[in-house]
């Protein structure tokens, strides 16, 4: 049966498989092989694409969340607040230094945090807030920040699935104190293993960022705080300075697909599609995301037509064992709660074709008309 995978990284490697093969040639016979000269040159193509001073290479999406938290001073004992809709990975950040995330339930439109729920999670102890632009989609910056400045906090945007997205023309991970992004394969620009990156437009974030990823230190074995070792891989970035100038028309193919999307799924009750932003650069469609209530059955159904999908996320963080001292904060997270169980991803990746998505629409069709 032909399959119409979820991604399919090696179509998108295909046409520049040769210049990867030849960069990591090229870093295998230079030998510097930790923050070697790939690594800058990828740092300053980022932070051009992304529009902001700096950007400092990282080993994960994780060590960027983590970094930019403590950079921007969130200590043990603090409260951040982020979405309960959102990857773990984003909690996880702010548990690993000894903070704790306050979890805001999302809007049943974008998925995203819902910017109206925040203020009465905010306590003598909050340090930051830290809005994702899930799905690739960004999120309400600017009612986030109008907050943040009222209390004086940070702002940390977690743009791990919105490489090139725009907020009212900015790139997203430019507009709150720091943005943080992750390179794992599937995203929108992936590495060909973990990468991560900090941005930012403030000199001493930045500078304190840079020592936190490479021991603490402020040059070579002169350790000024306990940092930790969380660098971008020089291998990562040769991979990424190859990739980085065809994000711009990757995401244009994934904004191709998704209005293929939503012309072959209109009308198709009780499904809901996500509806794009009037911006249509504030979404760069990282995931498509579906909702109907037979999910697990409709998940089957295509999966047996040969259909990939994915489900982003299928147990939300409150629900998890990881964090069962977050279970009783389930009560002010019905949003969040409700569409684990209805969210479904489709293929979404740029080389996907339009007939694709034509059988992935009319499967779907077939499904609800049984
Ligand atoms: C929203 C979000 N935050 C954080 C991360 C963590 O990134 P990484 O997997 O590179 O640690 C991811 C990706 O996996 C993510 O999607």
């Amino acid at each position: 049966m032909d399959i119409v995978p979820f991604v399919d990284l090696a179509a998108h490697h295909a046409p520049v498989r040769d210049r990867i093969q030849a960069a990591v040639a090229d870093v295998l016979i230079h030998g510097k092989y930790i923050l070697g000269p790939e690594v800058e040159a990828f740092e300053h193509g980022f932070a051009e694409m992304v529009g902001t001073k700096h950007a400092i290479g990282v080993g994960t999406g994780l060590d960027a969340l983590r970094l930019a938290f403590e950079a921007a001073g969130v200590k043990a004992g603090d409260e951040v607040i982020v979405p309960g809709n959102t990857f773990i990975a984003t909690a996880l950040a702010v548990s690993a230094i000894g903070a704790v995330p306050v979890l805001a339930d999302c809007d049943p439109v974008t998925y995203n945090i819902d910017v109206n729920l925040i203020r009465p999670l905010i306590t003598s102890r909050t340090r930051a807030i830290c809005p994702v632009h899930l799905y690739g989609q960004a999120a309400d910056l600017d009612a986030v920040l109008a907050i943040a400045a009222e209390f004086g906090l940070k702002v940390i945007e977690d743009a791990c699935q919105a490489h090139g997205a725009k907020y009212k023309g900015r790139g997203c991970g430019s507009v709150g104190d720091l943005g943080t992004f992750s390179f794992y394969p599937g995203k929108n620009l992936g590495a060909m293993g973990d990468g991560g990156m900090v941005t930012t437009n403030d000199d001493e974030l930045a500078a304190r960022v840079r020592r936190i990823r490479s021991y603490g230190e402020l040059k070579k074995y002169h350790h000024v705080e306990k940092g930790i070792n969380a660098r971008l891989d020089t291998v990562q970035a040769a991979i990424l300075n190859v990739k980085l100038p065809r994000l711009g028309w990757a995401n244009d193919q994934r904004r191709r697909a998704a209005r293929a999307y939503e012309q072959g799924l209109a009308g198709i009750a009780p499904v809901v599609v996500p509806k794009g932003p009037a911006d249509e650069l504030a979404h760069i469609y990282h995931l498509f995301v579906i909702r109907t209530p037979r999910r697990d059955d409709l998940q089957r159904f295509l999966n047996e037509k040969g259909i990939q999908t994915g489900i982003h996320y299928p147990i939300p963080i409150h629900k998890q064992p990881a964090y069962a001292e977050l279970a009783s904060t389930g009560s002010r997270l019905p949003v969040t709660t409700k569409i684990a169980d209805e969210i479904l991803s489709l293929p979404m990746f740029p080389e996907l074709t339009d007939a694709q998505v034509a059988r992935v629409c009319a499967a779907i069709a077939e499904f609800h008309r049984e």
